[in-house]
């Protein structure tokens, strides 16, 4: 079943989506491209004269109720992006009176999903590795079922819009749809159009094809960078991650963010990629600071700043950002792709001071799509540089999957999509 198909007149629709957005200290959204990308299924949902009852999680409350992580918060903005006005049930699992009482039009919104353990399905309060584990893990299997079989209640259809939660296998993600018949179960169209753009960047790869993978670990995009490492012509690889390879090389890096125990991986990836033929680009040099708040992103009163090369870092300096040296590089090796993946920053561009290297690498992604290539944005940061920059309308496609553009760009089926299409 397809949402453009099924006739949602007088239907009751229960939608999972995505709404975990970034809010400040005053629980104010500071980024809804996510409630943005939801809009048009949720908009036809109505217009077509059905009600909808929208589920998300926020957060990682681990199971348990955390009020800064409540979806209360969004309430209103989601009416006003709607156009709407929302209704909201304060707990998930105990809404079928709410979701009964809804009539054509009407919109009802869950609390979040993830004050229930039952949602992700991993036993709670046990260690992992005990024999009572597994025991506590197929206990809580069966509640899932029961909780994602009390949300399927509410309703008269599913439809799975939420890409972002795509590569988790959640109550409301993917066990919920067991609960429906084919014919009342779809994707939405954030996520049709999410799996195309995946589409077209995997299967009509157009050369050279350009990734760029910031962020400050190593470890945690290792996946994703060996499988483009088969995929791509040019993999720039910047911000913190940056002087995990500095160090592997034995450079100094100062007080730089680095993981010790992943100077290997970084030579597998060098190695890897002189296999592979890949062109690895790497920051030659970087913008350090001398006091830098991590909290509040703010250079400290009467902290310095100053450029060194990436593997001659003196002590007490911090690298923050992409130097000029290392901007030229990653826009020249940007220049002329066709095909572009940019998934992390390339510095801590929260900071005035230290957006210089994502901006180089944003502008040059808009001048290179400008000519012609096909280019992907995804990851909260990144997609934030793009508002940041001014770019919306310079890239060809902006995720709102993190994880999940990632999972998906590797090829792995996402149980999201697998739970509809089977
Ligand atoms: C995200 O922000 O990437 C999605 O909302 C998924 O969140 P999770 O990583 O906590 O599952």
């Amino acid at each position: 079943m397809t949402i453009k198909d099924f006739n949602f007149a007088g239907k009751k629709a229960i939608v999972r989506v995505d709404f975990n957005v970034p809010l400040n200290e005053a629980g104010v959204i500071t980024d809804d491209t996510r409630i943005r990308g939801a809009l048009p299924t949720l908009k036809h949902i109505l217009e077509q004269g059905g009600a909808l009852i929208i589920m998300s999680h926020m957060g990682k409350p681990k199971g348990k109720v955390n009020p800064k992580l409540s979806l209360g918060q969004i309430k209103d903005a989601v009416a006003e992006a709607l156009g709407a006005p929302v209704q909201f049930a304060p707990d998930c699992a105990k809404a079928k009176e709410q979701a009964d009482a809804l009539k054509p039009g009407e919109v009802l919104l869950l609390e979040n999903l993830r004050y229930y353990p039952e949602e992700e399905g991993k036993p709670v309060g046990v260690e992992k590795g005990t024999p009572e584990y597994d025991e506590a893990k197929k206990a809580m299997k069966e509640s899932q079922k029961e909780f994602a079989k009390t949300l399927a209640s509410y309703a008269d259809c599913y439809v799975m819009d939420a890409f972002g939660t795509a590569h988790r296998k959640h109550a409301s993600t993917a066990v919920i749809a067991d609960y429906f018949d084919a014919d009342h179960k779809m994707l939405g169209f954030l996520m049709e159009k999410e799996v195309q753009a995946v589409d077209n960047v995997l299967s009509n790869i157009k050369r050279p094809f350009v990734a760029i993978m910031g962020g400050s670990k190593v470890s945690s995009k290792i996946g994703i960078i060996e499988n483009l490492l088969g995929k791509v012509d040019r993999l720039i690889l910047c911000g913190g991650m940056t002087y995990t390879f500095s160090k592997a090389h034995g450079g100094e890096i100062g007080d730089s963010i680095v993981e010790l125990d992943k100077l290997d991986v970084a030579l597998g990836v060098e190695e890897l990629a002189k296999k592979n033929g890949v062109e690895l680009v790497l920051g030659t040099d970087s913008v350090c600071c001398t006091g830098y708040d991590f909290a509040t992103f703010s250079v400290k009163p009467g902290a310095e700043i100053k450029t060194f090369p990436a593997t001659a870092i003196e002590a007490g300096w911090d690298g923050l950002d992409a130097g000029p040296e290392s901007r030229e590089k990653f826009a020249k090796a940007i220049e002329g792709a066709k095909t572009i993946l940019w998934n992390g920053p390339a510095g801590c561009f929260e900071c005035e001071e230290f957006t210089a290297g994502s901006r180089a690498v944003g502008e040059a992604v808009a001048k290179a799509t400008a000519e012609g290539a096909f280019s992907l944005v995804g990851g909260g940061d990144s997609v934030a540089c793009v508002h940041k920059f001014g770019l919306e309308d310079k890239v060809s496609y902006i995720s709102t999957g993190g994880g999940a553009l990632l999972e998906a760009i590797e090829g792995k089926v996402l149980p999201g999509v697998a739970a509809i299409k089977g």
